[in-house]
């Protein structure tokens, strides 16, 4: 049985942290095409504390989403621990600190990737996180802020700390999204810990998952942009990896159902704005025959019906 700390996992697919996508709803469609856990975006810490409502806004989870990783980033051993605690008291299943976003509003106030040239600073903060809550803590990192840094070295700070599991993206700040996720580095990751380990990067599809999994033994995959516009992702693979049957392409009715149950979720759920139904009808879309000219549409609807219309009567 797959755990992180008490928590069971049901399969080894996760939706990892996204920015600005995975809302509940999203998170909530991802579950339904099979993910075992989700991720919130990350959540500023210190935030938190300039607006206290803004974590209302920020975390919303419900009983579907279960279990649920909320995601903090921040430097500041004052401030986390008190987010994790009004998180956990809204019902976040785990803690998660990222240490591992590249970019510079995080770095500047020395958080996310930043944290892995602080090997200390890291594991003080894990620490604090963990005596502050009664749930796990994990963390995300990147293999390195640039190469200078001894990613091993880093794991194990997050191990000895206290963290209940560790996810790898295995590029370095540096890189942002250039080359290629390097499967060694997580390997030698999951070689050395002994908590859960959680491999990311360039999951595209259930091949791809598959390799992740048998090449470095990790306990379980993240995947990020594969699942935009595209959660058959966690089904496809979770049906190649128990009996290697590779799905066949999704059809135009089955990504529209797909689009609009996310809608629903997002109407539900206190999310309908315009720019989200855009954002999603056009990844939808991708690589779809007629998609292109679809895309070009949504960009001249200027209403929530009038683009609901055309996805309904003609997507793609
Ligand atoms: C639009 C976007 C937003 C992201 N936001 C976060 C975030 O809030 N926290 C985080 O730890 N990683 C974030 N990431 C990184 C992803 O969680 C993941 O590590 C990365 O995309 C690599 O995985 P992939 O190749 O499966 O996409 C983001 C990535 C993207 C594309």
């Amino acid at each position: 049985m797959l755990k992180i700390d008490n928590i069971r996992l049901k399969n080894p697919l996760v939706l990892a942290p996204m920015a600005g996508i995975t809302n509940l709803p999203f998170r909530i469609l991802a579950r339904r095409y099979g993910a075992s856990l989700a991720f919130t975006e990350m959540i500023d810490a210190d935030g938190m504390f300039y607006d206290i409502h803004r974590h209302k806004k920020e975390f919303r989870t419900n009983e579907e989403d279960n279990p649920i990783a909320a995601q903090l980033f921040g430097a500041r051993a004052g401030t986390l621990p008190k987010a994790a605690k009004i998180l956990e008291k809204n019902g976040a299943g785990m803690i998660d600190l990222n240490a591992g976003c590249p970019s510079f509003k995080l770095s500047r106030k020395n958080a996310g990737a930043k944290l892995l040239t602080q090997p200390r600073l890291l594991g003080e903060l894990i620490e604090t996180l963990v005596s502050a809550v009664n749930i796990p803590v994990t963390a995300k990192i990147r293999s390195g802020w640039d190469d200078s840094v001894n990613v091993l070295e880093i794991a194990h700070v997050v191990e000895d700390a206290g963290a209940s599991a560790v996810t790898i993206h295995a590029r370095t700040a540096k890189m942002r999204y250039s080359g290629n996720a390097d499967l060694s580095i997580i390997k030698s990751i999951k070689h050395e810990l002994k908590i859960p380990v959680i491999g990311n990067g360039d999951i595209n599809s259930p091949e791809r998952a598959k390799e992740m999994l048998d090449k470095t033994g990790c306990d379980l995959v993240m995947i990020g942009r594969a699942a935009l516009g595209n959660p058959f992702i966690f089904k496809d693979t979770l049906e190649f990896l128990e009996s290697g049957t590779v799905a066949p392409a999704h059809t135009k009715e089955e990504k529209q159902k797909a689009l609009l149950e996310l809608w629903e979720l997002c109407k539900e759920m206190g999310a309908a704005q315009l720019s989200e139904l855009r954002m999603h009808a056009c990844w939808f879309s991708k690589g779809q025959r007629g998609g292109r000219r679809f895309r070009e549409e949504v960009s001249t609807k200027k209403t929530i019906s009038e683009l609901e219309e055309l996805i309904k009567t003609n997507f793609c």
